[in-house]
Parts: structure tokens; sequence; C-alpha cells
């Protein structure tokens, strides 16, 4: 039994967590910046990187005082290395190396996305590779075939925003706030979505992948044409996100056959309607359905910890001259998506 100490500082969560080989979550502490973040409606790169340099290593001993542990107890630490704010990456990067350095115990470094398509094994000890992996966040949208710690196939991915991405636009754009998706799914309790007509883009197409751009413009107009109430947008965007996240997964399963698990992971995981869809889809191809508890899905650093130990197990452990990296994919040989922009 090894335990890993998590580190996780790529978007606007400073996270650190303790973490056994044996699943056993000894500590988990979580820094959000919503309140900083708040008045822009979106987050600021050098604010978030500010605020991680502030709070980690406070968060760090919190987390060893929880597990009550000292870091020699401590077999390796983990520490997202990518994708993400550079600034932000970087302070928990470094971080975790003069930790690594001090206490000379090996560092990983994770990537973030590793973090979250293997979040769903920590959860559940019968989930064996390989599965279908919804890995659907702020900042991505694929679906990988994963076969193993570090082996990752991309199936899909979106040509232009991402899922989260899109609630959180349509978030701003009904004045909600940020992180927009809970804010959108919490409103849409009370919509009818079937008032305002939405597109579902890419749906029935022969590309795999995802396209959310075309839905938000919709969102836009439906909002300026002042005759739909909020709540009626909020649940008929959340409806056109779940077809056309159903419909890409139905291709995927029936373009590659379908293995045992459908497995969700990443902040958008967290929404409701999306995980009862993803549910349904898995009984009717008789896969079993996993999905991580919704404090795991967004952002954590007990993922990263979990990663970490996957990794370790399997021999990874990487030098101290790691070089951050603001991209990093997860399926290096993945082309790039027809029509995709920037983002994929
Ligand atoms: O994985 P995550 O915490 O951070 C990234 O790596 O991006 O994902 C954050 C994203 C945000 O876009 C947020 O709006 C979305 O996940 N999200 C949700 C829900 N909770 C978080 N989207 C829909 N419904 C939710 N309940
Ligand atoms: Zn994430």
């Amino acid at each position: 039994m090894s335990i890993i100490l998590g580190i996780e500082s790529s978007c606007d969560e400073t996270a650190a967590a303790l973490v056994t080989s044996d699943r056993e979550i000894l500590a988990h502490k979580l820094a959000g910046q919503e309140e900083a973040h708040a008045p822009f409606g979106g987050v600021v790169p050098e604010i978030a990187a500010r605020a991680h340099a502030e709070i980690i290593t406070p968060l760090i001993d919190a987390a060893l005082a929880e597990a009550d542990l000292t870091l020699d107890k401590v077999d390796a630490i983990a520490a997202t290395a990518g994708p993400g704010l550079i600034g932000g990456v970087m302070v928990g990067l470094v971080t975790g190396k003069a930790l690594a350095m001090a206490a000379d115990k090996p560092l990983v470094a994770v990537n973030h996305l590793e973090g979250h398509a293997l979040s769903p094994r920590l959860a559940n000890a019968d989930l064996d590779f390989p599965y279908l992996l919804l890995l659907a966040s702020g900042g991505h949208c694929q679906i990988l075939r994963v076969d193993g710690v570090g082996q990752y196939r991309r199936l899909a991915t979106t040509i232009d925003d991402a899922a989260g991405e899109a609630f959180d636009k349509t978030a701003k754009i009904l004045g909600l706030g940020y992180p927009g998706g809970p804010k959108v799914e919490a409103l849409a309790k009370t919509g009818d979505a079937e008032a305002v007509p939405l597109p579902r883009p890419l749906k029935g197409s022969k590309e795999p992948h995802f396209s959310f751009a075309g839905l938000k413009s919709a969102v836009v107009r439906a909002h300026q044409s002042g005759e739909h109430r909020p709540e009626d947008i909020a649940a008929a965007f959340q409806q056109a996100t779940v077809d056309c996240l159903q419909d890409r997964l139905e291709k995927a399963i029936g373009d590659h056959g379908k293995v045992r698990h459908l497995v969700v992971a990443g902040g958008v995981a967290a929404n409701g309607p999306i995980r009862a869809m993803l549910e349904r889809l898995a009984s009717e191809h008789d896969m079993q359905f996993t999905a991580p508890p919704s404090w795991l899905c967004t952002d954590n650093a007990a993922m990263i910890a979990w990663a970490g130990a996957e990794r370790f197990a399997a021999g990874f452990t990487d030098p101290l001259d790691f070089v951050a990296r603001p991209r990093w994919p997860l399926d290096p040989t993945a082309e790039k998506a027809r029509g995709a922009g920037v983002k994929a």
C-alpha cells in the first residue's frame, strides 16, 4: 500500500489530497476562487495564479494534518503538470517539485485530463479496463476509449466549445453568474424544455465529433427575442445538450463496438439529467455505468493523487525538471477534428 499526496491548481480550484493505492481518501482539501473571479464572469488567469500561490502551502499542511501524516510517510508526490492555465499549473507543479526534493520523494507529473479519466476507478474498485469514457469539463468534451493507465484513444472531440463552456456561457447570457453548470441545472428544474426550440448541432452527423457553438448562438437569440422565460431557455439548453451527448455516444458505440463499461468524468458529469441519460443509454446497450460522486467530477486533488497512485504503481515517475504544459492531449496520435478551431 502506498500513500500519494496530490496537488491540483490548473484552473480556479486549489486542492490538496492524500489518497492510498487502496482507494482510501485520507484527506482532501479544496479552496475555490469563485468570489475573486465573479466580477469578471469567468476565470482571470493572473488572479487565479496569485490565489493559488497564496493558499497552496497552507492547504497542503491542512491536508497532512487532517490525515495525521507528515511528508516522510508519503510515498510519492503527484502534481498536475498541465493542461490548464499555465501560471496556476506552475504554482502547483513547482510546489510539488520543491516538496519532492525536500522530502526526497518521487514526483509524478499528472495530466489533469488523466486525473479526470481515472477518477471513476477511485470511486469504483470494480471498474476495470477497457471503458468508454465521456470526458466533459469546462475545457474539454471528448469520447475516449480507456485501455489502461496512459492508454487513451480519442474517438471524438469538440470542434468548437466544450460542453461545460456552453453551460457557463448560457449562465452568463441568462445573468446567472459563474460557474454556470450548477446554476443552469438548478434553474432548468422549473422550466419547460419544449417551450424554446433549440438546435442539436452535429446530431446524426457522419463525423464523430461534438459542436456546441451554434447552440450557444441560438441561446443568445432566444434570450434577445424577449419571448422566453429564462427557466425555459435553461431547460431547453440543457435538454439540447443531453440530446447531443447521447447522439454522439450512440455513434461512438455503433462505430467502435461496445465495451463492458460506460463511464463519465469531468465537471459536467455532476449534472443530474446528463447522468440519468447516460444511465439509460448504458442499460439499453447492456453496459455497466459508472459516474464518480459529484465532488469527484469537478476539479479536486483526490483525482490527481489517484492518477498519481495508478502511475506510480505502473512504474512511472518524472524528473524534477519536468516542464509544465499548457496543452497536453491524452491521445497525442489523434488527428485534429475537421472544422476544429484552436481549442480542439
Ligand atoms: O472539470 P471541471 O471542474 O474543470 C475543468 O477541468 O474544466 O469542470 C468545470 C465545468 C464548468 O464548465 C462547469 O460549469 C461544469 O463543469 N459543471 C456543470 C455542473 N457542475 C459543473 N455543468 C453542468 N451541470 C453541472 N451540475
Ligand atoms: Zn478539470
